[in-house]
């Protein structure tokens, strides 16, 4: 008997959504000036690349972006979203406590049965979420997932504190991810070290029916800036080894957006050239694990990255987790 061809997962269609509005650096300069919190566009643009961000109105929940991008993925798939027997959202922000968004997603895209959970990796998400379906396709669990990125930052800024509330946004980015007999998805690699938990938290929770601790972000920046240079050069050198190739294979190179700075030493250790590196940073601000599909979509869309080039994302953030993915279109 012949033994059965190997599985494989492939991104048949990537999609994303923001919400419409776009607020500038110059806008919230104004807006935290009134509150006298000083902050200017030139150090936001110097320190960190960011020019604009988008800002979900105050009834618009994870769901809500998610299912959006969701929507174009399928479309760009040609996949009919009853076909859809996985949801991942990767999410920090989701609508409740609990069930996750990707039951609400499920919901309100109509299709009922499937696997629905949401994965917690913070700004890792993403690159989580895509390792776990990628891991339930070739074992058979799955067939055709859907996953999410999807973040409503804005809901845990504290716009008192200028290190952090200008660096972050809100959107959603989603890829259909299917079996397939040829690769597709290459490699992943996916870390965590707990020890780092509080240099990026929010350190808070619900209980007795109040909020317990503080519900607001705390990030110490420079501490996250050395530990993320470190990660990404060495998850991208080893999920390369994991998929036999090396940095000249790699086509496009997307890293998680927090921080141009991050990105371009990302880039130039890999001795990737700067056009190689997809940056959105500029115009979405960090939207944590919405802001990797975010990207590749956009990359997509404009037509720079095509099918059969190959790409890697990296993942990093709070946990501390980082984590890595090589795929081919
Ligand atoms: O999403 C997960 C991953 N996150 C990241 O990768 C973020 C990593 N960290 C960073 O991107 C950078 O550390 C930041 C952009 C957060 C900060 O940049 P930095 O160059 O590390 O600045 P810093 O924190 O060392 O602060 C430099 C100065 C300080 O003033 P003094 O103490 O030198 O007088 C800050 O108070 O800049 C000041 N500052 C600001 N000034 C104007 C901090 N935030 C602001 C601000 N506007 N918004």
């Amino acid at each position: 008997m012949t033994p059965p061809l190997p599985r494989h997962s492939r991104i048949t269609g990537t999609g994303s959504f923001l919400p419409p509005n776009r607020v500038s650096n110059a806008q919230l300069a104004a807006s935290l000036g009134a509150d006298g919190i000083e902050t200017s566009d030139a150090w936001i643009v110097e320190r960190t690349g960011i020019r604009f961000r988008h800002f979900a109105e105050a009834t618009v929940t994870c769901s809500d972006l998610g299912v959006e991008a969701a929507r174009r993925a399928l479309a760009a798939a040609d996949c009919d979203p009853q076909a859809i027997d996985l949801i991942i959202v990767a999410t920090s922000t989701p609508d409740m406590v609990f069930p996750s968004a990707a039951c609400m997603v499920q919901e309100k895209l109509g299709v009922h049965g499937c696997a629905a959970f949401d994965v917690q990796a913070v700004c890792s998400g993403f690159v989580y979420a895509l390792s776990v379906a990628d891991s339930m396709i070739k074992t058979g669990l799955a067939s055709k997932a859907l996953v999410i990125g999807s973040e409503v930052f804005s809901r845990i800024l504290d716009f008192k504190d200028r290190t952090t509330c200008v660096l972050f946004g809100d959107g959603a980015g989603a890829v259909v991810l299917e079996a397939s007999d040829t690769p597709g998805i290459l490699a992943t690699e996916l870390h965590a070290d707990g020890r780092h938990v509080g240099i990026l938290c929010v350190p808070g929770t619900v209980s007795g029916g109040k909020v317990l601790g503080d519900p607001l972000l705390k990030m110490d920046g420079p501490a996250v800036f050395k530990l993320a240079v470190s990660v990404l050069d060495s998850v991208a050198r080893s999920v390369l080894a994991k998929a036999d190739r090396s940095e000249a294979d790699v086509d496009w190179l997307i890293p998680h957006q927090a921080n141009i700075r991050i990105m371009q030493s990302t880039a130039k250790k890999l001795k990737l050239a700067p056009e190689k590196l997809i940056a959105t940073v500029d115009r979405h601000g960090n939207t944590s694990a919405a802001s990797i599909p975010l990207a590749l979509d956009e990359a997509v869309r404009e037509g720079r990255i095509k099918r059969g080039d190959t790409v890697m994302l990296e993942g990093v953030g709070g946990g501390f987790t980082w984590g890595a993915a090589l795929f081919d279109l």
